[in-house]
């Protein structure tokens, strides 16, 4: 073939696979879920997660519009259904009355000319309002732009963009990223805090108010990077707990420090305090990642009886995603209830996560060298003397998935060991509980260690079930339950 017809070709190839990309774009509702069904037959189910939300196939990354409407729990995602690599972003949907047993809804959102990136969700009336960024494609430097829509329901299934939109513009300093809108109200108004940046590329967060949803006054940054804090803020949430202010957020650009933001980028928080009428965020505590694990970005909350709620992207960045070859990548981490110890964060998983428990396999002494073979789910309690070692090593049955999770008393750390030197590790003083709670599914691991002080969410990827061994120079006293079934398989 000559070089004129190979390029001919290419060049033809290059139109049909955007065609069809345009295509998919402007597709309905109806026809993504008609490719899902027919899709979701192909999935090699080895990975598939048993009590996390993921994708039914194709790309998941974070977590959007957590909330509470008509009696249930809804959780959206950045989604792509036609590849399991990021691609134009749709809205998945899943709903829970518990937030542990989790159904799909029908997508939510599909991008036409505008793709729906990050945002939030809350109850405004009888509707149910999306706050997200619609996220534009252009043709000059930087190739993209980002102004904040609106879309409601009144169902909690189908949603509808207003026809106002965009109702945020642009942001004072014209930043084209302007992203990841958190809605929420106090006394009259409605407040939202985005993810931004300055024209030095330092990231920041700005805070608008409105009193209906529609018409937003800038009211001031804040938070921003002075300069080693990254060079944007994604996905920022700003609330109340235990009397003081959190401001989490995403940063990206933040550099390695020991053994500190190891991963791609962090999440994590500043402690403050927040007057209503100057809008001044009072910064008392520094920032801090929120969980020290290698797979744990972009984080959500939301609050229902005065307990407040986290839930995050199990996954990360620019980083392998194994399950990527199966038809699917990405999931969310299981829910977990925030509350302020100190200058510390601490995170429990939800309580009804014990209703998942099945048999107990193990209760009381697990030997030094000792072995146990479970499936593919289990919750352990470990408790060990925290004067002497603990090593636990984690691997599939059938080969794969190795994870070691250690306490070191010479230096009281916890460390989440996935071999080869990717490990990641903290300092942990219990506040008053000593053992672990460790939640594994087939493909990930999450380690709440005594209070939930100090937390760790991990992809692993075991072959078969799960073999645990005790390697530590210790008697260990163990329980183990496998856990139940709680999304769609
Ligand atoms: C964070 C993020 C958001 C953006 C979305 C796009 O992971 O980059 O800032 O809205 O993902 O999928």
């Amino acid at each position: 073939m000559t070089v004129i017809r190979l390029l001919t070709v290419f060049c033809l190839l290059t139109i049909v696979n955007s065609e069809s990309a345009n295509q998919r774009q402007h597709a309905t509702v109806a026809e993504v879920e008609e490719y899902i069904e027919k899709t979701k037959q192909n999935i090699n189910p080895r990975y598939r997660l048993h009590y996390h939300v993921a994708p039914p196939v194709g790309w998941m990354n974070d977590p959007n519009g957590f909330s509470y409407y008509k009696g249930e729990y809804h959780i959206f995602y950045q989604f792509y259904p036609y590849d399991s690599v990021w691609g134009p972003m749709h809205w998945g949907h899943s709903s829970s009355p518990d937030l542990v047993n989790w159904k799909t809804l029908p997508t939510a959102l599909v991008p036409g000319d505008v793709q729906c990136f990050s945002g939030s969700a809350v109850v405004d009336g009888d509707t149910l309002t999306l706050m997200y960024t619609a996220h534009e494609i252009t043709d000059s430097e930087p190739y993209y732009n980002e102004t904040q829509f609106l879309a409601y329901s009144d169902d909690g299934i189908n949603f509808r963009n207003y026809e106002g939109n965009p109702v945020l513009p642009a942001a004072p300093n014209g930043s084209p990223d302007f992203r990841d809108p958190k809605v929420w109200r106090h006394g009259d108004f409605w407040y939202v805090v985005i993810g931004s940046k300055t024209s030095d590329e330092r990231g920041r967060v700005l805070l608008y108010r409105s009193s209906d949803l529609k018409d937003w006054d800038f009211l001031t940054v804040i938070g921003e990077s002075t300069g080693d804090m990254g060079y944007m803020w994604e996905c920022p949430d700003f609330f109340e707990l235990n009397g003081k202010h959190i401001l989490l957020m995403s940063p990206q650009g933040i550099n390695p420090e020991g053994d500190r933001y190891k991963n791609t980028y962090q999440t994590g928080y500043i402690i403050g305090t927040f007057n209503y009428d100057t809008y001044e965020f009072v910064q008392e505590v520094q920032f801090q990642e929120m969980d020290y694990g290698h797979d744990f970005y972009a984080t959500q909350t939301t609050d229902l009886d005065g307990k407040r709620y986290v839930i995050a992207w199990f996954g990360m960045w620019e980083v392998p995603h194994p399950e990527e070859a199966d038809g699917w990548a990405g999931a969310l981490t299981l829910i977990r209830e925030l509350s302020l110890v100190g200058d510390r964060i601490i995170m429990k998983p939800v309580e009804s996560m014990i209703s998942l428990r099945e048999e107990k396999l193990l209760d009381g002494e697990f030997q030094a060298g000792e072995v146990i073979n479970f499936e593919k789910t289990g919750e352990i309690i470990v408790e060990g003397d925290l004067e002497n070692k603990i090593e636990l090593l984690l691997e599939g049955r059938e080969g794969g998935g190795k994870v070691w999770l250690k306490w070191d008393p010479d230096v009281e750390k916890v460390i989440v060991d996935r071999g080869s030197g990717d490990i990641r590790q903290v300092e942990w003083s219990p506040l008053d509980s000593k053992s672990w709670r460790i939640f594994l599914d087939a493909s990930s691991i999450e380690l709440f260690c005594g209070e939930g002080e100090v937390v760790f969410s991990s992809r692993v990827f075991p072959e078969g079930g799960w073999k645990l061994t005790n390697q530590s120079p210790q008697i260990l006293n163990i329980t183990l339950y496998k856990l139940k079934r709680s999304v769609p398989a």
